[in-house]
């Protein structure tokens, strides 16, 4: 049942390509120009009303939703708040009629998303449930909502949900751009055809693995490891960290790369790997100097960039080389490789990698 592989978790960051295709499937039209999701389209008007979209999530999960927010509020201009729904459930927040709610669940039943939900619905706010477990108690108790079409997902720690999460989310933002005539229709355009080939770049990305096993097998030992990125890759610094820690319990943070050096960056000497995310589009120049910042404190540079990258190869110990897609889609491709490190650390390390001590796969009581 696991296909091969010798863990239901690298089964399913090798089903990537695939369940992403399946969450796009019949809703992606891009020679057409197209997004349709029935579960928008009937709700059409109350997501265009919207003065504001609330995301609530827990977990990988509430990663996805910070992806969206950087999403939605680039494609659509809608403000968007993120929020771990066990904070929102219980600090009265505050809740308006005109206010979207999007609960993103993977398994549909984790406790705190499904109390936040109650809370935004009792105080009448549209709830649109991403989850991908069909017939699940959220995907019953939201108003609409879009499955995410990555079948089941076994391993503990979360991953093709992850990225099949962003891509309903991406989906829906990009329709609502449609309609609200927030992006140029090139620039509309282009995201779904980039969209439509991102299984196959995100196949190609899988093939880092050896060289994720190859740096895994340096780092192993490392009591601490950080995670940086910048914009869109900030939310995937924080799912690289989660994963290592939940599989491997080596501690990890991650960080936005220009907050190091508000603290975090007096962690570093030469026993620190840092894995930074540097693709060549979003804050290049940026995140450049992060990296000279960590060199010169004789950090361990691990970087994540695109094919062909010069500058950080002279600077970075390891560079993982992942293909080159537009900044907003990035996390897609950059977090591929970050989940395969994970996977090895653990693997090395002989840890459960399918059932990491402590964590259930559902999270159904607070
Ligand atoms: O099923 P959900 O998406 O609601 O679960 C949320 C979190 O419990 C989940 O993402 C958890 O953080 C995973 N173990 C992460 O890999």
């Amino acid at each position: 049942e696991k296909g091969g592989y010798d863990h239901f978790m690298l089964k399913e960051i090798y089903e990537q390509p695939s369940v992403i295709k399946d969450t796009y499937r019949g809703r992606l039209h891009a020679n057409e120009g197209l997004i349709q999701m029935a579960g928008v389209e009937d709700n059409l008007e109350k997501f265009l009303n919207a003065e504001r979209i609330i995301i609530v999530a827990c977990g990988t999960s509430w990663h996805a939703g910070l992806v969206a927010e950087y999403i939605f509020e680039e494609f659509t201009r809608i403000p968007v708040e993120v929020e771990y729904a066990s904070e929102f459930r219980y600090r009265n927040p505050i809740i308006n009629r005109n206010d979207v709610v999007i609960a993103i669940s993977q398994s549909g039943e984790t406790a705190d998303t499904m109390a936040a939900i109650k809370l935004a619905k009792e105080n009448g706010a549209f709830v649109f449930g991403v989850c991908n477990v069909v017939g699940s108690s959220i995907s019953r108790e939201t108003h609409a909502g879009a499955y995410t079409h990555a079948g089941p997902e076994i391993g503990v720690a979360s991953t093709k949900a992850f990225t099949t999460q962003i891509t309903v989310l991406t989906m829906i933002a990009l329709r609502l751009a449609k309609a609200k005539g927030t992006l140029s229709t090139s620039v509309f355009h282009a995201y779904l055809n980039e969209l439509e080939i991102i299984p196959e770049k995100v196949k190609e990305a899988l093939e880092t693995n050896e060289k994720a096993k190859e740096i895994a097998a340096v780092f192993k030992d490392a009591p601490n490891c950080l995670y940086l990125g910048r914009g869109y890759n900030f939310p995937v610094a924080l799912e690289g960290a989660l994963k290592l820690k939940e599989i491997s319990y080596i501690h990890a943070e991650g960080y936005p790369a220009a907050e190091m050096k508000h603290g975090p960056i007096a962690l570093i000497d030469e026993l620190m790997p840092v894995i930074v995310i540097a693709p060549k589009q979003g804050h290049y120049d940026k995140i450049v100097s992060n990296i000279q910042e960590i060199k010169s404190r004789s950090g361990k540079i691990i970087a994540v960039v695109t094919k062909g990258d010069t500058q950080v190869r002279e600077l970075a110990d390891y560079i993982i080389e992942i293909p080159e897609t537009s900044d907003a889609l990035s996390p897609l491709i950059t977090t591929i490789p970050l989940q395969l490190l994970s996977y090895h650390i653990a693997v090395m390390r002989g840890c459960n990698v399918d059932q990491p001590r402590n964590l259930a796969k559902s999270v159904t009581v607070e």
